[in-house]
């Protein structure tokens, strides 16, 4: 079952099996000793909860200059690992068959971690959809619309589950109120990360 509304906005519950869940989770631990996550620093001041790292040729960072895109990592200094192939993969199926991704933000969410409502608007061109791929424990998502104010609905991500913010949701607002500790087994120890794939360049 998906479910596709007319924003663009694409859930596809399940789209990656129990085995391809596992390979992607073990790839992204493993590059994760490489490219360590770290709770990034808004332009505020304040610490987010959520621990980040990136894959492929940009990174998303933020730190007191602003949120931006860098080709190398804030503490290591070395470029980010490669996108997993089975990312590109879904990338080519389901966002665009020509234009490779170029940015994969990696977020880990422990127990008590979540993200406030905000819209993805550090990329350069916003025909290329944002594609979503969570992993181990269940999130309570939020999506709203263009305007901040607009209604919000709340659903579940969950482990395998992919979403697209395609169309007019690619600018949609939204968030993650809280993850659901103990809903997975994926993860040693619990948690929850969430893989967003994105074309933060100009494609030519
Ligand atoms: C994000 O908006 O960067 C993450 C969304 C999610 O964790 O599902
Ligand atoms: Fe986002």
């Amino acid at each position: 079952m998906s479910l596709s509304t007319t924003s663009g906005f694409r859930l596809l519950p399940g789209r990656l099996s129990p085995d391809q869940q596992k390979a992607l989770l073990d790839e992204v631990l493993a590059k994760a000793q490489e490219a360590p996550f770290v709770h990034q620093v808004t332009p505020g001041g304040k610490p987010m909860s959520v621990a980040m790292t990136s894959f492929g040729p940009l990174g998303w960072t933020t730190d007191a200059k602003g949120y931006r895109y860098e080709p190398s990592h804030p503490t290591t200094g070395r470029f980010w690992p490669a996108i997993p192939t089975i990312l590109t993969d879904l990338w080519t199926e389901l966002a665009d068959p020509h234009v490779p991704p170029d940015a994969c933000l990696i977020n880990f969410y422990n127990a008590d971690a979540r993200m406030g409502l905000h819209q993805d608007k550090d990329e350069a061109d916003f025909r290329f959809p944002v594609l979503s791929v969570s992993l181990g424990d269940t999130a309570v998502f939020r999506l709203g619309g263009a305007r901040r104010n607009d209604p919000t609905a709340s659903m579940k991500l969950a482990s395998g589950d992919v979403c697209l913010l395609a169309g007019a949701s690619r600018l949609f607002h939204h968030g993650v109120d809280r993850i659901l500790p103990g809903s997975s087994r994926l993860i040693p120890g619990g948690g929850r990360i969430n893989l967003t794939l994105r074309r933060a360049a100009p494609s030519s």
